[in-house]
């Protein structure tokens, strides 16, 4: 647990989950503690500071770094599977060389504990398909995937050549009602909501039997936090953690919300990141990461569909059926 000025550091703060990770943070370790960076940062945060920063500027990160006496870092900043696509080569740049600056700086200047956040786009199509185990053959077909995989090697070689506490988890898609994702193939999943509400009709760019493993944010974020507080001797994987809540596909997502919204109608038009959710894993074995520290997740699809509709409907104003 971070001593009471534990000063932490959340790059891409004002992400998808960043937004939801800081006010979490602020709350456990006071605001005082909080310090966040962007890329585009704005003053809307709970923390005590706001920097803009570039990742892929190490002189600029170290600087934020020294400024703030900062102590953990919670590096976040990445391109997502569907725009690394669009821009591979930037993709490559931010998500490996902003890595590849945090742990360097974090054995540069003894940064005490770092995460990082790593994605089921590390497996791909030779990967078995359900219940994906934590070691099995990786072989992801987008850039996306490519660095993700190659950060999760980079952290451990960090972690067994200069004892960096750096600690990972492979989220499965992200589904949350504050803030919206950006450039990600499970974004359908959060979409669907905001349109079924608003419009009572939406068109999936993934086809209609596409399955793939997800969770509530509330969910992630929790499950961020145990990590980063378990007893360091639990941690017994220091590439990143198969994590799981659910598992759904589009139609059976669009089953769930017509029980609210009954008009609700899901039409399916895939596009490119179909080709990316098929290289995915269906479902996720994450038996170490409840051995190891005790994960647990609290919301099913059903229960999440509950909270995200009457969430989304309070925010747009709207009225659905109670159920
Ligand atoms: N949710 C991410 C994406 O779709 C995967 O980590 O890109």
């Amino acid at each position: 647990m971070a001593s009471t000025d534990t000063k932490i550091l959340v790059i891409g703060a004002f992400g998808q989950l960043g937004s939801e990770l800081v006010p979490e943070l602020v709350k456990i370790y006071g605001r005082q503690n909080i310090i966040v960076a962007d890329i585009y940062p704005n003053n809307n945060t709970l923390a005590a500071s706001v920097e803009e920063l570039d990742v892929v500027n190490k002189k600029q990160l170290e600087e934020i770094l020294r400024k703030h006496s900062i102590a953990q870092i919670y590096h976040l900043a990445a391109l997502l599977s569907a725009s690394g696509e669009q821009h591979p080569q930037l993709a490559w740049e931010v998500n490996m060389q902003g890595l590849l600056n945090v742990l360097d700086l974090g054995v540069q200047l003894g940064i005490e504990k770092i995460f990082w956040p790593s994605s089921i786009a590390v497996f791909g199509p030779n990967s078995p398909k359900v219940k994906t185990p934590q070691l099995c053959i990786m072989d992801p077909t987008s850039i996306y995937g490519i660095t993700k995989l190659a950060g999760e090697r980079l952290c451990e070689y960090y972690h067994y050549r200069y004892g960096l506490d750096v600690r990972s988890l492979r989220y499965p898609g992200l589904i949350g009602y504050n803030a919206m994702p950006g450039g990600g193939t499970t974004d359908y999943a959060l979409h669907i909501f905001y349109e079924a509400i608003s419009k009572k009709s939406y068109a999936c760019f993934l086809k209609e039997d596409a399955r793939l493993p997800m969770m509530y944010m509330p969910d992630a974020i929790r499950a961020t936090i145990e990590l980063m507080q378990a007893p360091v001797e639990n941690i017994t994987v220091r590439t990143s953690y198969n994590l799981s809540a659910f598992d759904f596909t589009p139609a059976e997502i669009a089953t769930e919300i017509k029980k609210y919204i009954p008009d609700f109608k899901c039409t399916f038009a895939p596009d490119f990141r179909q080709k990316i959710a098929e290289s995915w894993p269906n479902s996720i074995d994450d038996s170490i990461a409840r051995r190891d520290w005790g994960w647990q997740e609290k919301y099913t699809l059903s229960t999440m569909t509950a909270e995200m509709i009457q969430k989304i409907s309070e925010k747009e104003n709207m009225v659905v059926k109670q159920i």
